[in-house]
């Protein structure tokens, strides 16, 4: 069921920010008697899908795991496509994005990608800094245990001692975003595979068998809809939230 105005205005709270880790695409090729990668192919679909519901429901911040730093493991013909098919989503779908108002930035270790791709990716954080619909963070090359260790070298760097967990967190690359409220993870595993370690700490984590080439608007209502069950008490008890 999708959701209408009256659902995003009177009732439904939509999280500020969702991460999603999108897995499944190869087990969902696989099902098919299809190579992993066309999995990948079916699984941008969902990508450009879910990023225009969440601009048009409200979303403000939405990250999306599309490449760890464990991933550069993978056989090198599969990094090699799914590096390519990102270089293609970069000239088509995403100067869409930009059209419709969308913030993109890249979270990761820019540092070892390919220098076309690099340099498209700087070139579209450029022109979409002043958008406002929403704010789309793409993790390539990205890891939690990445993300503190840089704040960490960013911090000695500055020969700072002592620091606060508030100012800790400007460090990390998603600042200036709030956390995620909501987590949710597609294909069935339960497990947070370094991603987005420190900002989670108090996110709802969304747990679904669905492979993300499966995992449609009506998917994410669902997971939305679970969100809202949830009694967040931030280590206080329900008689305090009254
Ligand atoms: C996990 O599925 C998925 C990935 C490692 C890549 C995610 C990439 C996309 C959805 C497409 C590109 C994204 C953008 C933003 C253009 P898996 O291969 O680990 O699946 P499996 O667990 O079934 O093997």
């Amino acid at each position: 069921m999708k959701f209408n105005c009256k659902d995003i205005e009177n009732r439904v709270n939509i999280p500020k920010h969702i991460a999603i880790i999108m897995d499944g695409n190869g087990r969902w090729a696989k099902k098919r008697l299809l190579p992993r990668v066309a999995g990948h192919v079916r699984g941008v679909k969902r990508v450009k899908e879910i990023v225009e519901y969440c601009a048009k429901i409200g979303v403000t911040y939405l990250t999306l795991f599309a490449f760890g730093r464990e991933n550069w493991r993978r056989p090198a013909d599969e990094v090699t496509f799914l590096m390519k098919l990102l270089y293609e989503q970069l000239d088509k779908e995403f100067i869409k994005l930009h059209e419709q108002g969308v913030k993109i930035r890249f979270i990761g270790d820019k540092s070892r990608l390919r220098p076309e791709i690099r340099d498209k990716i700087i070139k579209l954080e450029t022109i979409t800094i002043n958008n406002t619909r929403l704010n789309l963070n793409i993790a390539l090359d990205y890891s939690g245990t990445y993300d503190i260790t840089q704040a960490v070298n960013k911090i000695l760097a500055q020969k700072i001692t002592s620091i606060t967990e508030e100012d800790f967190s400007k460090y990390l690359l998603t600042y200036p975003d709030v956390e995620p409220e909501l987590l949710i993870r597609t294909g069935g595993e339960s497990r947070l595979s370094n991603f987005m370690l420190w900002q989670v700490a108090y996110s709802e984590c969304y747990f679904t068998n669905t492979f993300w080439p499966d995992f449609k608007i009506k998917d994410l209502d669902l997971a939305i809809k679970w969100f809202n069950t949830k009694e967040r008490r931030f280590g206080m008890i329900s008689e305090q939230l009254e």
